[in-house]
Formats: C-alpha cells, structure tokens, sequence
C-alpha cells in the first residue's frame, strides 16, 4: 500500500471525523489525553460497525448464503489490508486474536509450550507491560525454562549492554515492546532482532503502542511475531492482530480447539486447517474485524508519516512548555520517544491530579499502567501520563499545561 500523499495536516479537519471529541465534560470541553489506553474513534469506523450489522450480519466461512459470502469476503478483505500494512509476505501470516495480550499468550502457549526445554532463557526487558510479563511467566513454569529481564536505564532507554550480556546461545525468545506505553521510549527494536536471530532465538514485538504511531514493516524488522491491538489504532476494541512468519505458524499446535480451525473431527483424530484458520476458533469478532479495515483505511488515509510528525509536535511542544513547572518529575525522557509524557508532580498524588484535570474536561491515565515491574525500577507508586493522537492539537496541550500549573499552584496554597 502506497502513503497518501497528503503534504499537509489540517487537524481541526480530522477532528471533525471523531464524533466523541465534540462534547463537554464537567463543563469544559473536552480533552482527551489517553490515546495509550485507547484512541477514539472515527465516524468510518463506527459507520462500519453499523454498515455489517444493519446489512450483511451473518457467519463467515461457513455459509453459501449471499450474506455469509458478503460477511466472509469483508473479513477477508481486513486480513488483506493489514498484511499490506505491515508488510507481510503472505496474507495468511495475520491470525486475528482479542488483541495484543491474546497474541502474546498464544505465541507463549503455543510455540513457547511446545519448543522450550527446562534451561532455555526466555528474554524480556524490564519495560515490558504485565501482558509481556505474565504469559512468559506461565511457560516458564510449565516447561522449566528461565526468564531474564534486560535492564532499563534512567532516562527510560533500554540497557544495551545489559542486553548483550543476557543474550546468549540458551536465550530462545526474546520478547519486547517497541514502544513503551508508560515511557514512550522507542526501542531499536531492528538491532534487538538481528542480535538476538544471530544466536538463534525467535522475536516478538509487542506493538500495541508501536502500530499507531510508526510505520512498522515485518520483512524490514526481520520480525518472527508482531502483536498489536485494533482499538489504540483508531479501531473497534476486543480485536487484534499477531503476525507471525509462516514457518513458525506451520510448526506450532493450535492454541485453542473448536470450531473453523479443524479440517476434520472424528473421536478417533481430529486434523486441523491450514494457517491462519487453525489459530481462529470459534465464530470470531467479525464486526470489529471488518471495523478495524475502515481505521486501516483511516489510517492510510492521513499517512503515517503524518501522524508521527503531528504526534511528536505535541509532544515536543508538551515537553518543553512543562520544563518550568515546578516539581515536575518526569519519567521517560529518551532520545528516541513516542507521544507519552509520564510524569510526577513532587508532593502530588498522581491519582489526585487525575481526578483535577478530570474535573476540567482533561482526561489522562494515572497509576502503574501495567508496568508495576517499571515503576519499582523508578521508586514510583505510579504516574501521571499524557499521551497524544492525531486529532490533539497544541492548543490542547497548552490548555492542559496551564491546568496542570493552576492546579499545581493551588496544592501548594
Ligand atoms: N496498556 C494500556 C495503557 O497503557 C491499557 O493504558
């Protein structure tokens, strides 16, 4: 799929798109600074939800019915748009799951449960969210094999050498967010992968917070699994996607049974589908599936060079208008940063400052943001944190930056 070739960024005129903007909260407008928990959604999307149900609500691969063709075919054409996304070679590489946690749980249970053995090292970064934590902590348990956690340093970037150190012929997996959703840091997640291929181990990319804000290219990357959410991508929630190279997907067992990815049953033996199939079954999340195609096109549509440029200008202009406010403790201040500003206020509760811009119509995220592993690292209960889309404007960001110093000045009497 070619960019759009839009030059230009007018982002009142996106705004008009996401219909959920336009409101008043707690009698101020609204300003919605949690796009790493969710995006908001455009009227495309939503049209699109109500297009399947309204039109052409039926089963898909299992019907000869005009509806069931036109429900199959609409599903399919998703597959089609987020292979070309991301660039995979095959369409049947993309396996749609609930979202990112579901993928990285299935890689785990999947491949991890039938090819680790008790010694073998399993590599995560001490950034990682609980949901690239967890699922390894289960398969370390199941098959003996070892968990080691890269270290983060303290501007939130992640420990090179620490990470050259740990990797070693016993490490089988390496696990690891692009982009962490409580620092923002971008990791070189190119140069983690050829490390880590060069002696022998496979690599998931947790790309929940990566997929909306860069260009990500598997073939580029080199990567063996991506996984990543519909919903923090302009998408409809409980939908995901888990890229995965063809040679893994062929050697690993399905990770569920039931319906769609069997080829034949019988009480004797059951074979299964051919990939993507045999990971999807049941009846899956067709509406939300065929949703996520119109936030793919959205997405298309605007360019993803566009959003990146728009993004790293409200966080720049985020960055640099907070530098002043006394007290502000931010964490996370790589070089290489995606639009999240985490942040404490010394003397303040993150959760009562939540509760204040909440109270002027400003929405952020407040706590340990799946991170608890992270925040101990910092010696923090938790954080504030601002993260931007492309429908936020500098407006907002100054709007949010002189509530957070009135509200600062007031704490203070
Ligand atoms: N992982 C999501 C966040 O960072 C929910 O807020």
């Amino acid at each position: 799929m070619q960019e759009a070739s839009t030059t230009t960024f007018n982002v009142y005129e996106i705004r008009k798109q996401f219909p959920v903007l336009d409101q008043s909260v707690n009698g101020k407008p609204l300003i919605y600074f949690d796009n790493a928990a969710t995006s908001q959604k455009p009227s495309s999307v939503i049209d699109s939800l109500k297009g399947y149900y309204e039109g052409y609500n039926a089963n898909i691969h299992r019907g000869i019915h005009t509806l069931a063709e036109k429900a199959t075919q609409a599903y399919e054409e998703t597959r089609k748009a987020i292979a070309e996304m991301i660039n995979a070679a095959e369409e049947e590489e993309i396996i749609f799951t609930r979202g990112t946690t579901e993928g990285i749980n299935l890689v785990a249970q999947s491949y991890g449960r039938s090819f680790l053995q008790k010694g073998d090292e399993i590599l995560i970064s001490g950034m990682e969210h609980h949901s690239n934590i967890v699922p390894w902590q289960l398969v370390a348990e199941q098959t003996g094999a070892v968990l080691k956690v890269i270290n983060v340093l303290d501007d939130g970037s992640l420990d090179l050498d620490d990470f050259e150190q740990k990797l070693s012929e016993k490490t089988k997996i390496v696990s690891i967010v692009y982009v962490s959703n409580t620092l923002g840091t971008i990791n070189p997640i190119k140069l983690l992968i050829e490390k880590a291929q060069t002696v022998g181990a496979v690599v998931l990319i947790d790309g929940a917070q990566a997929n909306p804000h860069l260009h990500v290219d598997v073939q580029e990357l080199k990567a063996d699994f991506l996984a990543f959410s519909s919903h923090k991508m302009y998408g409809p929630t409980g939908v995901g996607v888990l890229y995965g190279k063809r040679k893994w997907l062929e050697k690993m067992p399905p990770y569920q049974g039931g319906g769609e990815m069997i080829s034949d049953v019988s009480f004797d033996k059951t074979t299964f589908n051919e990939i993507p199939h045999k990971f999807e079954a049941g009846t899956p999340n067709i509406a939300d599936v065929i949703g996520l195609h119109a936030a793919v096109e959205f997405i298309h549509e605007v360019g993803i060079k566009n959003i990146s440029a728009h993004e790293d200008e409200l966080l720049n202009y985020g960055t640099s208008l907070l530098s002043d406010l006394e007290g502000f403790e931010p964490i996370g201040t790589a070089e290489k940063k995606a639009s999240v500003i985490s942040f404490n206020i010394k003397d303040v509760h993150p959760f009562d400052l939540g509760v204040m811009l909440d109270a002027k119509g400003i929405a952020i995220r407040t706590g340990h943001h799946c991170t608890q592993p992270l925040m101990d690292r910092f010696n923090v209960e938790g954080t504030a944190r601002a993260s931007f889309a492309v429908y936020n404007t500098l407006e907002e960001v100054s709007s949010f930056v002189d509530a957070l110093k009135s509200i600062v000045s007031k704490l203070r009497g």
